[in-house]
C-alpha cells in the first residue's frame, strides 16, 4: 500500500480544504494519507489585531522559526510522497511551514522523499518557493511537482480584499469587489491533481526524478510580479533587521516602527507596484526572450501546460 504524508498549516483552514480536494482521489484509490497539521506553540490569531500582523514580518522574512508542537507522525515514518502545503507570509514561506523545514523531525520525514509543494495564497509566491526548494534540497529531499492556487481577482482587487479578510475575518464580496481569497470551483479542481498523482504512485513513476503533474495547469508564475518581489523582499529585510534589533516580538519597543512601516509599504505598493508593472509592460517587447525563460523558470517542474486538461474532454 503507498502512503502519502500531507504536512500543512492553514489558518482559515483554506489551505486545508485544499490540501484535502487534492487528497481526496488519492484516499479513493487506496491510498493511506497521513495528515500532519503543524502546531506552533504559540497559536497566531485570526483575524489579525493590525500591529500583531505587521509584527510578524521580520521574524517570517529572516525566517526565524517559532517553535511547533511535537508532530503527529514519527520522524523515521518513511513515505512515498509527501505533499507539503504552505501558505506565503511576507513573500516567505509561513513560518510554521518554515519551522517544519528547519527541524530535525521533519528533515528526517523528508530525506530521500519525493515532494509535491502545494501553494495556496494570495498571488505572490515566486521568492517563497526559491526558499522552500532551497530548504528541501538542504533536507534531501527530491522536489517532483509545484501546484500553486492563487487568488483570482486582479492584484488591486487583492489588495484590498485580502488585507480586510485577514485583518477583520469577513472575506464576502463587497463593494463590486469579488470575494477575497481561492474560489469553490478554484479547489474543487484541485482534485485533478491527486487523479494525476494516485496513478504516477500506481506506476511507480513518482520518484521525484521527473515531474507527473505536467499539462495540468499546475503553477502559473507572473513575472509582472517578480519585480514587486524582489523589492519587497529586499525592504522587508532590511527593515526586518532593525525592528528585530529594537526588541523580541511583541515589545512595545517595536509598535512606532512598524506604524512607520506600515505606512511606507502601504505607500509602496500602491506606487511602487503599479510604475514597475508599467514599466515592464512598456519593455515587454524588448525583454520578451528573457521574460519567457524567467517565467519557464519559476514554473518549473511542473509547468503551466494545460494539454492534458483539454486530452481529458468534457
Ligand atoms: C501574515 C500574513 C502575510 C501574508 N503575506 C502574503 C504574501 O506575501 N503573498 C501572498 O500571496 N499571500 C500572503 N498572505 C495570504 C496567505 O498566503 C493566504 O492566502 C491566507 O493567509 C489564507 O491562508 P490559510 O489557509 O492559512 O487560511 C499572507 C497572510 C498572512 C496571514
Amino acid at each position: 500500500m503507498k502512503r502519502v504524508l500531507v504536512v500543512y498549516y492553514s489558518q482559515t483552514g483554506q489551505l486545508q480544504r485544499l490540501a484535502r480536494a487534492l487528497c481526496a482521489p488519492l484516499e479513493a484509490a487506496g491510498v493511506a494519507v497521513d495528515w500532519c497539521e503543524l502546531r506552533p506553540l504559540r497559536p497566531y490569531p485570526f483575524p489579525w489585531p493590525f500591529l500583531r500582523f505587521f509584527d510578524q514580518f521580520p521574524e517570517a522574512v529572516h525566517l526565524d522559526p517559532p517553535a511547533l508542537e511535537p508532530l503527529a507522525v514519527p520522524a523515521d515514518a518513511r513515505h512515498d510522497l509527501v505533499i507539503l502545503a504552505y501558505t506565503v507570509w511576507f513573500l516567505s514561506p509561513s513560518p510554521p511551514v518554515n519551522a517544519f523545514l528547519q527541524s530535525a523531525a521533519g528533515r528526517q520525514l523528508l530525506r530521500d522523499t519525493p515532494v509535491v509543494t502545494l501553494i495556496g495564497c494570495r498571488n505572490m509566491w515566486l521568492l517563497a518557493q526559491e526558499i522552500v526548494k532551497g530548504k528541501l534540497a538542504e533536507a534531501g529531499a527530491r522536489l517532483s511537482d509545484n501546484i500553486v492556487l492563487a487568488d483570482s481577482g486582479a492584484s488591486l482587487t487583492t489588495f484590498i480584499t485580502t488585507p480586510r479578510w485577514l485583518l477583520t475575518g469577513r472575506r464576502d464580496a463587497f463593494w463590486g469587489l469579488p470575494a477575497a481569497g481561492l474560489g469553490d470551483t478554484q479547489i474543487a479542481g484541485a482534485a485533478r491533481f491527486g487523479v494525476a498523482l494516485a496513478a504516477a504512485l500506481r506506476d511507480g513513476r513518482l520518484d521525484g526524478r521527473a515531474p507527473v503533474l505536467r499539462g495540468l495547469g499546475a503553477a502559473q508564475a507572473d513575472m509582472r510580479l517578480l519585480p514587486s518581489e524582489k523589492i519587497g523582499r529586499r525592504s522587508f529585510q532590511i527593515w526586518g533587521r532593525l525592528i528585530r534589533a529594537l526588541g523580541p516580538q511583541g515589545s512595545a519597543a517595536r509598535k512606532p516602527a512598524l506604524l512607520v512601516y506600515a505606512a511606507f509599504l502601504v505607500t509602496m505598493i500602491l506606487t511602487v507596484v503599479p510604475l514597475t508593472m508599467l514599466l515592464r509592460a512598456a519593455l515587454r517587447p524588448l525583454a520578451a526572450r528573457r521574460l519567457r525563460a524567467q517565467k519557464d523558470y519559476f514554473e518549473q517542474p511542473s509547468g503551466s501546460g494545460t494539454e492534458r486538461l483539454a486530452a481529458r474532454g468534457p
